[in-house]
């Protein structure tokens, strides 16, 4: 069954929404395979396939040409977007234009925005024009340079405050689902029991309507990179590896192929 925007907004106090990344045909399909409810095309892609050091490098021509590869899986699952560095904080009306190309040329069905209430206006006006906005708040990657390194957020009552006030901000602006990256869960909890729209965390605790991972890190894909939250599901690399070598060696040897 093709899940939708409102697939996910009914999905609100179960704590049952699945939802992993993919960047490629292949991956979206074993996504939809497997009867995940979301499929994101995060910016994850520049660090996890494209050889970056952050996000930050990420353009919109990178994430249209992977959101497209997703999208030719026909997935089942809702395809979210990230809109990639800095292109929220255009105009409004700019920010829509850049949006619209991630609908049309990405065949993405909604977008993902990393911020804060800052971006509540702009965050209207895409949702305004029929573009279903799932928000990011909490440790937002697309601020690197800026925060210095990777840590958790809402641990001070500062912070948490600060916290809910986003998310309320992101629930009145439209957005139809946040998600919650690396948030104490605490004020994990207190945001999800805040709000009527689904909170999606990743390394933010239990305490939310459902989980987020990245599809090579619970694939294990690099052991030497490895965040303390992720569960790894599987060893790609040893297995990866092990065929490689074998491949190798029995070319080298002459006994592939016979
Ligand atoms: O880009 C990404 O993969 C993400 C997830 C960490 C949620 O934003």
């Amino acid at each position: 069954m093709k899940k939708t925007v409102q697939t996910i907004r009914k999905a609100k106090g179960k704590n049952q929404i699945t939802a992993i990344t993919a960047y490629d045909t292949l991956m979206a399909d074993f996504a939809s395979r497997a009867n995940m409810d979301i499929l994101l095309v995060g910016d994850s892609v520049g660090t996890t396939a494209l050889g970056f050091q952050t996000t930050v490098e990420v353009t919109m021509e990178m994430m249209i040409h992977h959101c497209a590869a997703v999208r030719r899986a026909n997935p089942s699952c809702l395809l979210v977007v990230d809109v990639p560095f800095a292109q929220a904080h255009l105009s409004p009306e700019e920010s829509l234009k850049q949006c619209v190309r991630l609908i049309q040329e990405g065949g993405a069905e909604a977008v993902k925005i990393e911020g804060d209430s800052a971006l509540e206006g702009t965050i209207a006006h895409i949702v305004t024009s029929g573009i279903p906005v799932m928000g990011h708040i909490g440790l937002l990657p697309q601020r690197i340079n800026d925060l210095g390194g990777y840590r958790k957020f809402g641990r001070t009552e500062k912070e948490r405050d600060s916290l809910l006030r986003d998310a309320k901000a992101m629930e009145d602006a439209g957005c139809f689902a946040l998600v919650g990256e690396m948030i104490e869960p605490q004020t994990t909890a207190k945001i999800t029991s805040s709000t009527s729209i689904p909170i999606i965390g990743i390394g933010s605790g239990n305490d939310c309507d459902g989980q987020i991972l990245v599809c090579t890190d619970m694939l294990g894909y690099q052991s030497e990179f490895n965040p303390s939250f992720v569960k790894t599901y599987a060893n790609l690399e040893e297995t990866i590896l092990s065929a490689f070598k074998q491949y190798g060696k029995e070319v080298r040897e002459g006994t592939f192929p016979k």
